[in-house]
């Protein structure tokens, strides 16, 4: 293994080069960086390929077209499954009904659909004909959805009469109605709707039905080959303002990062492993690990729609059985939640096929790695922590299995051709045990290609700060073994779940509420989602002389979250307080609230222009919890 870190320690480029070749390309590439109009990077970029062809056309002639690509299990207990020839045609179908429908390459198409077959289809068909495809998690709201539908500039919705969450229909399309009404998406020409749930939508003339369009559509359909830094695709992630980016990445490289990812840091042997990523597609982790890394290199993998717990907490444990999983890919926030259900929760289910344990989205404690060794691994899989970010598009830092010994809790390695350092506030690399700021160090394949739409945001966000060098927004230190622990977000994003919101995002959510005159919200630790959201909001005197009592304001407050962003980001706590901690310049201390939200000692306030106000604010907060 140690070859790999030595061929791309040699010769970076040339390692990224023979990674892309491991593509399919329909006109070879001869450059490989080039970085002349940094930060802005072209890989590969005389290369012409496509994703969809790579995912599934190449490996249907190489004779593999009766490998099982995906095996789908819906919440309900319904299965399906498809071999990589069947994906192919529904795919060639689908990618023939979006031309019929004028959709041209460099077009958006947004999908806010949930994890079934159909939503993997769509999305290749997409990036077959050269469109770009926005994926909306279904867990955000309409007005969530909207913004994202206008900053896109959308063509096309592709959405479903529901999904299935939690033993309910969890609806889509009514989602999409409210945020296309009044003409509020003027660039949107047709929704297509997947038949999932067979719940009662609204079918307009504008609305078309996903399994009539494809029945109807031609089944041949040639890939043709586009270049390199085409667009695939755009992702939006929450930052420290209170509007979403639209996370751009282009084609050559993004699939080399993560087709190069998926199959060394998870040992993937395609002809005999089954893996498993429970993220949703709505999320980067779903687009890299469940869709292209996985369908370029033709592994066979379950697809799950439902939840942990549906209908008991036993239904990961008894997929993993059925299916023999021998990869399993999930988030520390859901081993915490099994662990508080008890080593219970997995008896009666052979788990002995894993091989392979991932980890993603947040800092995984010692204890859930211990758990998730022990008690899921059975102590005989590898773990490997994977640290990443919806910007890097594939995995950065992470053990490589069998490479070297792992250590509970630490991300430990940058990936072969992977450059990270750790510096302090004055970019300087820092001593082992300090904690600093991480920093990508050189360009890579899979980096995204800008901000949707702005391109000051990109120079302005990721590589400002440290002039030169990517940085993440993420604390982290060296240990002396020179190991990597990553220590979390240093701005104000926050982790709920390992979902990614901004602390911004939701008080400007608040403050567009009449009652509201000013808001700041706070992650605070929890046992469970990492943090969770704590608000402190301060009313508008004028306007709540027909308010409710505090605690139904709080929840009207904690509804109107969900309304504008979507329950994922409904506030655990919010407290009315008569004034915000600020300094003389008018800051709003936010590490003073947090100490608050943790029951800490509250830190140094001698820089509050008053510093009666914590007092206040803490005296409340002790009350309201023992209420
Ligand atoms: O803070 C880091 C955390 O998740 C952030 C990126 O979030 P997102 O773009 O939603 O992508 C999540 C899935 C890749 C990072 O800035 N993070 C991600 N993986 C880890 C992590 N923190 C610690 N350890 C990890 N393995």
């Amino acid at each position: 293994m140690d070859n790999i870190y030595q061929a791309a320690e040699r010769d970076r480029l040339g390692f990224w080069a023979d990674q892309a070749r491991d593509l399919h390309w329909h006109k070879p590439f001869s450059q490989v960086l080039d970085f002349s109009d940094a930060p802005f990077a072209k890989w590969f970029a005389d290369g012409q390929l496509n994703a969809s062809y790579n995912c599934l056309d190449r490996h249907v002639l190489a004779g593999l077209g009766e490998r099982t690509a995906l095996l789908f299990e819906g919440e309900p207990g319904d299965t399906a499954s498809f071999s990589y020839s069947e994906l192919l045609a529904e795919t060639k179908r689908a990618a023939n009904a979006l031309l019929a429908l004028g959709v041209q390459a460099g077009d958006r198409v947004a999908i806010y659909a949930p994890l079934i077959p159909e939503t993997i289809i769509a999305m290749l068909a997409v990036v077959r004909i050269g469109a770009v495809h926005s994926v909306v998690f279904g867990g955000f709201s309409a007005e969530a959805l909207r913004n994202r539908i206008q900053d896109a500039g959308a063509k096309i919705v592709i959405t479903a009469d529901g999904g299935f969450r939690k033993g309910k229909v969890h609806e889509l399309k009514t989602a999409v109605d409210t945020a296309l009404a009044d003409n509020s998406c003027p660039t949107v020409e047709k929704t297509i709707v997947i038949r999932r749930t067979n719940s009662p939508v609204t079918i307009s003339t504008m609305d078309l039905w996903w399994h009539e369009l494809i029945a109807a559509a031609e089944p041949e359909h040639e890939a043709i080959g586009f270049d390199s830094e085409h667009p695939l695709f755009i992702l939006y992630t929450s930052g420290t303002t209170g509007k979403p980016k639209g996370i751009l990445h282009s084609t050559g490289g993004y699939l080399t990062g993560a087709s190069f990812t998926h199959r060394t840091v998870f040992d993937l042997r395609p002809e005999k492993d089954v893996y498993w990523c429970t993220a949703d597609v709505g999320w980067v982790t779903g687009h890299s690990y469940v869709v292209y890394g996985p369908l370029a290199n033709a592994a066979t993998q379950v697809i799950y729609e439902g939840t942990p717990d549906t209908p008991s907490f036993g239904r990961w444990w008894e997929i993993i059985a059925k299916y023999k999983v021998s990869i399993f890919y999930t988030a520390p926030t859901a081993i915490r939640t099994f662990m508080k259900v008890g080593r219970d929760v997995v008896s009666g289910h052979d788990l002995s096929s894993l091989r392979i344990l991932g980890s993603v989205g947040e800092p995984i404690n010692p204890e859930a790695w211990h758990w998730y060794h022990d008690v899921i691994g059975n102590k005989n899989c590898e773990i490997v922590d994977t640290w990443w970010q919806t910007e890097t598009g594939s995995i950065m830092i992470s053990a490589i299995p069998g490479a070297f010994k792992t250590k509970p809790g630490a991300a430990q390695r940058a990936l072969p051709g992977i450059t990270v350092g750790i510096v302090d506030e004055a970019g300087n690399p820092i001593q082992p045990d300090t904690a600093g700021y991480l920093t990508i160090d050189e360009p890579w394949p899979s980096m995204l290609r800008g901000v949707w739409g702005d391109p000051e945001r990109f120079k302005e966000t990721y590589w400002s700060k440290f002039p030169g060098k990517y940085f993440a927004g993420d604390g982290a230190r060296f240990d002396s073994d020179g190991d990597i622990w990553i220590l979390g977000r240093i701005d104000d994003v926050i982790k709920v779940s390992g979902h990614r919101l901004s602390t911004a995002e939701i008080e400007s959510a608040l403050v567009e509420h009449h009652w509201v005159a000013e808001a700041a919200v706070v992650g605070a630790k929890d046992e469970i989602t990492e943090q969770a959201i704590v608000a402190f909001v301060v009313l508008r005197q004028d306007e709540i002389a027909d308010a409710p009592i505090e605690a139904d304001m709080a929840q009207t407050l904690k509804d109107w979250v969900v309304q504008k962003i979507g329950a994922i980001a409904r506030p655990r706590q919010i407290m009315v307080v008569a004034e915000l901690p600020k300094t003389r310049s008018g800051k709003i201390m936010r590490r003073l609230l947090r100490d608050v939200a943790d029951g800490r000692a509250i830190g140094d306030v001698t820089t509050l222009a008053d510093s009666s106000v914590m007092s206040s604010i803490k005296e409340k907060m002790e009350n309201e919890s023992h209420d």
